[in-house]
């Protein structure tokens, strides 16, 4: 079956951005000049994906609005130039997709997040993307995973090599042999402390699914955190379903968190046309 649904899920807390995210949606936050929503969404139209299912909820309206038809070209006095750029702004999302937003009225966790999805996605494997993990690669890190998954149709997630200190921020995948950066999973643990770690890999957030992991999450219990978790129940599905980690090529930039965030922003800003040149020379100034 093709892959053309794709989830968002965008209704966590975002507490570790707070006070950002108070009001306002932490997959809103600009890298320069555009949202993390708005790459997240390039990446999977960019794989071929035609459904985008966004999973909102309070405090997110501004999600729903950025991808509506809202700037009026037809006023008489605007100029040529943001005629062009209002355009291109109401055509963020090409005629042939169509965007569905579900509520998550609370927010128990990724895993439920998902599953609040399961009504559109009825028997069809999905992908999942994280927008606050921003992934720079070329081609971008869903279409490499397509890729893979158009030929081997096995449930497929990110993953990358992390700082065993970091263990405790990741779900950390054992994963006896890799081939191509591809291996079979064969234990998955929710943020283990660095001593229980199976392995150095994490799982950073894009994966693709057969659709047999919406039982697994239906039948999910609260774990870590008193959420409902991903990890848990892709550990479920691993006895009866291959389970593939994939090591992507890009780089990974945790936007959730203030200091990836910067991070991010300032890579991206040194490679802006307009004025990269002129922050790498105010950087180069400023750390003399
Ligand atoms: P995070 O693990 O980053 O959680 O979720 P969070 O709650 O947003 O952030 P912190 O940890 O409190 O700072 C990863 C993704 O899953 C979504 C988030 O919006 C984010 O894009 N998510 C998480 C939901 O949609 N619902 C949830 O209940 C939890």
């Amino acid at each position: 079956m093709k892959l053309k649904k794709v989830v968002f899920p965008v209704a966590g807390h975002g507490s570790r951005f707070l006070p950002a995210t108070k009001a306002t949606p932490k997959e809103m936050l600009p890298i320069v000049d555009k949202p993390l929503i708005q790459y997240a969404v390039e990446e999977a139209l960019d794989a071929g994906f035609t459904e985008l299912i966004f999973i909102t909820g309070k405090t997110k309206r501004a999600i729903t609005d950025h991808f509506d038809v809202t700037l009026e070209i037809g006023v008489s006095n605007i100029t040529e130039k943001k005629k062009k750029l209002f355009e291109e702004m109401n055509n963020i999302i090409p005629k042939n997709c169509s965007c569905i937003y579900i509520r998550q009225g609370e927010p128990l966790g990724l895993g439920h997040a998902i599953l609040q999805a399961k009504p559109v996605l009825a028997d069809e494997p999905f992908a999942v993307v994280l927008a606050d993990d921003l992934i720079d690669a070329k081609p971008g890190a869903l279409k490499q995973m397509v890729d893979f998954y158009n030929d081997d149709k096995s449930s497929l997630i990110a993953v990358q090599q992390v700082a065993k200190a970091e263990s405790v921020h990741y779900g950390m995948i054992d994963c006896p042999e890799f081939n191509k950066g591809i291996g079979k999973i064969s234990n998955i643990i929710e943020k283990p402390q660095p001593e229980d770690a199976p392995s150095e890999f994490g799982v950073v957030g894009r994966y693709i699914f057969s659709n047999q992991i919406l039982d697994y999450l239906a039948k999910t219990k609260v774990g870590t955190g008193n959420e409902i978790q991903l990890t848990d129940a892709i550990k479920s599905m691993l006895g009866s379903n291959i389970v593939s980690a994939y090591v992507f090529q890009g780089t990974r930039y945790d936007c959730g968190d203030k200091l990836g965030f910067v991070k991010a922003n300032l890579e991206y800003a040194l490679k802006n046309k307009h004025f990269g040149d002129e922050l790498e020379s105010y950087l180069r100034n400023r750390l003399a």
